[in-house]
């Protein structure tokens, strides 16, 4: 998808389709009010001072057809006085909440409309978003290039449909948006080409866990991220079992000794000239290429799902591809840690004992909590490698889904400083993370009585108990974990994105990386 900055004026530009962000200017109604909530009208506008565009939409919004709801879409051709061929209105609902968060919704919306009609060009009208919303990127920095950020990473994400096996696909995609804005040239098209290196990481990951297992083994894994990396400057380097077991990594191997399958051990560093010695950050990713439970084997119902528990490795391999391609200016080490998750003759059994890289040893209560596991050594050996901060990102535990459903990350730390740092990223690449306990109690849950610690500290918090685990591995690294389990796949179709995998996290980590490196 090409994009393009355009200073026209809206209705003189060329187009297939127009689109128009459509806000609703009616106050929010108060608690004495909200009873009259049904007699209010919607006081519909256009987000552009263009009075062409304005009253092209004019009769249309009269008339009342045009509720104004999120989402909602109305699809104008010929519009009167404007020189693209249709206009495309897109709600984006109240006027005084719409943030950058609607704005990248509403881009997606967008082209996802759009695409399905054939069409395959757009231009969007950016509409202006608020400061106290939406804080301007620098002293310099016009919110205006918020907006463009927003619109391009929400189109491309709206642009992915993960149709790759159905032979009665159509290749139906947008190839251009110009966005109409103002403001400075260079330091737009600047935002909008960043956003497009994001946008099309996010879709990178998004296409490595949508692969089945068959497809997308612990080995096809290590060979996309050794790829993506001789495309992008990246050092990559990937291990095997025997490199696993001389490192000792006693909690990988465990995990992978069941599996017929080899498992990978990916390890991508980014060090760019001028880059300061430290910080050094770890990103590392849960690769469980699929995960059946093992021995503790889960129920045929849903285990399809289970080819999607590389996410959080995924994320990684994706967010290392765009941080060198955005050539920031910090050390970074990927590491994935990459296996089936299968019963067998060779599988671990519940009962056994592990010893991790770190020397930890480990009561396996549960084949089943594996992810934990891989991460241990994970963490641990970024820490041998030279990491100061670390962060890991994991299809952890069907507790966070329990915890917070489909619409928030569960975001662990152990520093909080680094905790600030990372929130207010996520804030701004528009991705809803809340933060959970790891408080000292939680560490009884995962006492064992014969050896260190449990990797299974039962069902009541049961999403803390996982990142407890993982905090002994971690130590005093300032850490951040992201249970992505109920975020890393939509199981529903929504407007702006397909059914399927949503590349979460990546563009948190991204923003996170751009704030560490200044
Ligand atoms: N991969 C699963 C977690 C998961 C659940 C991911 C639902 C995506 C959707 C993980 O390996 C797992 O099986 N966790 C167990 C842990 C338990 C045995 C302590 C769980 O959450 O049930
Ligand atoms: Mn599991
Ligand atoms: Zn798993």
């Amino acid at each position: 998808m090409k994009t393009t900055i355009s200073f026209s004026a809206p209705a003189e530009v060329e187009t297939e389709s127009l689109v128009a962000v459509v806000l609703d200017h009616a106050e929010p109604a108060t608690n004495e009010s909200a009873s009259k909530e049904k007699d209010k009208k919607p006081e519909l506008k256009l987000a552009t001072a263009d009075l062409a565009v304005q009253s092209a939409a004019a009769d249309l919004l009269a008339s009342g057809e045009v509720t104004g709801k999120p989402f909602e879409t109305t699809l104008l051709h010929k519009p009167a006085g404007v020189k693209g061929k249709r206009l495309l209105l897109v709600s984006g609902g109240s006027a005084k909440k719409f943030s950058s968060y609607d704005l990248r919704r509403v881009a997606g919306t967008a082209v996802r409309t759009l695409k399905s009609r054939g069409i395959r060009s757009c231009a969007f009208i950016a509409p202006p978003l608020r400061p106290e919303l939406d804080p301007p990127p620098s002293k310099e920095g016009l919110i205006s290039e918020v907006a463009v950020r927003a619109i391009v990473e929400g189109a491309q994400v709206g642009n992915f449909d993960p149709d790759y096996y159905r032979s009665d696909r159509k290749d139906q995609k947008i190839d251009a948006v110009t966005i109409i804005t103002s403001g400075d040239k260079a330091a737009l098209e600047r935002a909008a080409s960043e956003a497009q290196i994001v946008g099309e990481s996010q879709n990178f990951t998004r296409d490595l866990v949508n692969e089945p297992s068959n497809r997308m083994t612990p080995t096809i894994l290590a060979e996309r991220a050794k790829k993506m990396s001789a495309e992008v400057g990246l050092k990559c380097e990937v291990y095997g079992a025997d490199k696993i077991k001389e490192l000792k990594m006693g909690a990988f191997w465990s995990v992978a000794q069941g599996s017929d399958e080899p498992p990978a051990l990916i390890v991508m560093k980014y060090e760019p000239t001028g880059a300061p010695e430290k910080p050094v950050l770890g990103l590392v990713g849960k690769g469980i290429t699929f995960d059946t439970g093992g021995i503790s084997i889960k129920p045929a119902d849903g285990m399809e799902k289970m080819k999607s528990d590389m996410a959080g490795g995924a994320t990684m391999i994706g967010a290392m591809r765009a941080i060198a391609l955005l050539k920031l200016k910090i050390k970074v080490i990927g590491i994935v840690c990459a296996t089936e998750n299968m019963p067998s003759g060779k599988a671990q059994k519940p009962g056994d004992v592990q010893i991790a890289m770190s020397g930890k040893s480990i009561e396996i209560i549960n084949t089943d909590a594996e992810g934990r596991l891989v991460l241990a050594d994970g963490l641990y050996y970024a820490r041998q490698l030279g990491c100061t901060h670390l962060v890991d990102a994991a299809t952890l535990t069907g507790a966070v889904v329990v915890a917070l459903g489909y619409n928030n990350v569960g975001i662990f730390a152990n520093d909080d400083a680094m905790y600030e740092r990372f929130r207010s990223a996520n804030g701004k690449a528009g991705e809803k993370m809340w933060r959970m306990p790891l408080d000292d109690e939680y560490k009884e849950n995962i006492k064992s009585s014969i050896a260190d610690i449990v990797n299974s500290g039962g069902r009541w918090g049961g999403a803390i108990n996982a990142a407890m685990f993982l905090k002994e591995f971690a130590e005093d690294t300032p850490w951040i974990h992201l249970d992505i389990a109920g975020t890393a796949w939509t199981e529903e179709q929504k407007p702006w994105i397909a059914k399927g995998p949503s590349g979460i996290a990546l563009r948190s980590l991204v923003e996170f990386v751009k704030g560490l490196a200044g």
